[in-house]
Order: C-alpha cells, then structure tokens, then sequence
C-alpha cells in the first residue's frame, strides 16, 4: 500500500485527478470504478477542468459505480445514478449507455447482483477503482461483518452509514435504509486501486486500514492483501498515522 500525505483537499482531489487522467490517457478505453459522496466530488472536479482543458479524452472510457441506495431510480435526486450526472458525467464527453450504476429499483436484487458482476467481466474488470471510505472502515457499502462480502449483494446499512448520509436527506427518516454494493471481492478484482480520504472523522479508520489487522470489522483493511492501491489523504485524515508511527 503506498500512502500519499497532501496538505489539504485540494491538493489531495489533484493528485488523485491526476492518476486517473494518467490511466485514461494510457488506456483511453478503460474501465473505470467511480465512488459516490463528498471525498470524490473534488476529484471529479479536476477531472471536468482536465477535459475543458482539451487535456483529457473520455469518449471511450466506461465506468461502472460502486453502489446505489435501494428503492431510489436515477431520476430521484439523492440517487448516486443522479449524483454522477451532475458531478461528473453531464460535464465531460462520456457517452451515458458506457456508464453503469447499480439498478436500486431492480425488482430482484440478487439477479441485479450476478448482472453487475457478469457486466463487470464482459467490460474485462476494472482498471482503476475509486474508493471513499466511512468513518467506520466501510467501502462501496460493505459495512463492518463477520465476513467479506464476495460479490455485489444487497446491503442492510448500518445506524453509522445511516447518520452520516442523512446530511444529503431532509430527514434521517428518508434515508433509505439498504443499498446494493460491490462486493470487497469485487473491489479487490480491480487491477489498480486509489483510496481518498480527508478530514479528522477519517484518521483512526485510516490508520485502522492501513496498519490494523485485516477484519471484516474494518472492510477497507482487506486492501493490505491487495498489490496496488494508492491511499491519498490530506494532513487530518493523516493525523492518526502521525501520531501512532511518529511519521
Ligand atoms: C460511495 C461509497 C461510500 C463512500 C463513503 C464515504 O459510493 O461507496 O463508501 O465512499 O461512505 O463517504 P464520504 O465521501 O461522503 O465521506
């Protein structure tokens, strides 16, 4: 795992921006694995600026989104269907049919599953995986278990996830209470990986995945077994490493 210290958001979005437009322009028809929330909006931003910079191509690249909430369809504007649109797809010329979200109103979830991941293998897997992560070690939805969830499989979100994601509802009630996710075995097919995090709510679970034991209880420290994932965080989401290893 290679750890990447930034000074703060900005400069974090840049750095992670940057190894994406490194990946698009070595491989302007790769498939790329894209992450909803705050930590990744600053990323998409750079990657917009890129492309209006006549700098990045995205004619041929095909995406395909870690999760989606159960229940909400691409229209409902807390859907992430929704939010990739207005984050980034509506901003840059990628053709829509090539990006793919989990179908949260699919009538039979478990056949939504197998779908996503026989979509994945007729793409040829992921090239580069975007990931956020939670404050309690979660990635795509895959919440702390007793297991790693294999593949992409509906999720029960845990009271944690629940609070953190009321900030996009009106009220803790709307917040749907399962979502489909990637599985982490899914994840770990992704042949790169780059992990964002900023802010002191990131620290100890930051610390947790990268030098934590590997847990089902800590999803994200599944990452330790896998051979090329970059970690970009600002100097707060550092602060836990700082402070343990004395670096
Ligand atoms: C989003 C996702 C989640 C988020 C995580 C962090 O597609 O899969 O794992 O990355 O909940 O969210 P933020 O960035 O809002 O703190």
């Amino acid at each position: 795992m290679k750890v990447i210290k930034c000074k703060d958001y900005t400069e974090m979005s840049k750095k992670a921006a940057g190894l994406f437009a490194a990946q698009i322009t070595m491989k302007p028809d790769c498939v790329l694995g894209l992450a909803t929330g705050s930590t990744p909006i600053g990323t998409y931003k750079r990657l917009i600026e890129l492309y209006q910079a006549g700098d990045l191509d995205f004619s041929r690249v095909k995406t395909v989104n870690l999760d989606e909430y159960v229940g909400l369809d691409g229209s409902s504007d807390q859907s992430y269907r929704y939010f990739m649109n207005e984050n980034l797809f509506n901003h840059v010329n990628i053709n829509k049919n090539d990006t793919h979200v989990p179908n949260g109103k699919a009538a039979d979830l478990a056949a939504e599953g197998e779908n996503y991941e026989a979509l994945i293998r007729s793409l040829g897997g992921i090239d580069m995986q975007l990931l956020g992560i939670g404050n309690n070690g979660h990635i795509g939805f895959n919440e702390p278990n007793e297991f790693f969830d294999k593949t992409t499989h509906e999720v029960q979100l845990t009271e944690s996830t629940i609070t953190a994601n009321a900030r996009f509802f009106a009220s803790m009630d709307e917040v749907p209470k399962t979502a489909i996710s990637m599985g982490i075995g899914t994840i770990m097919q992704a042949k790169k990986i780059i992990l964002v995090a900023n802010g002191s709510s990131k620290a100890e679970t930051i610390y947790n995945t990268v030098y934590g034991p590997i847990t089902p209880q800590v999803p994200a420290s599944a990452l330790q077994l896998h051979p090329d994932v970059t970690i970009i965080v600002d100097e707060e989401a550092y602060a836990a490493i700082a402070e343990k290893c004395g670096k």
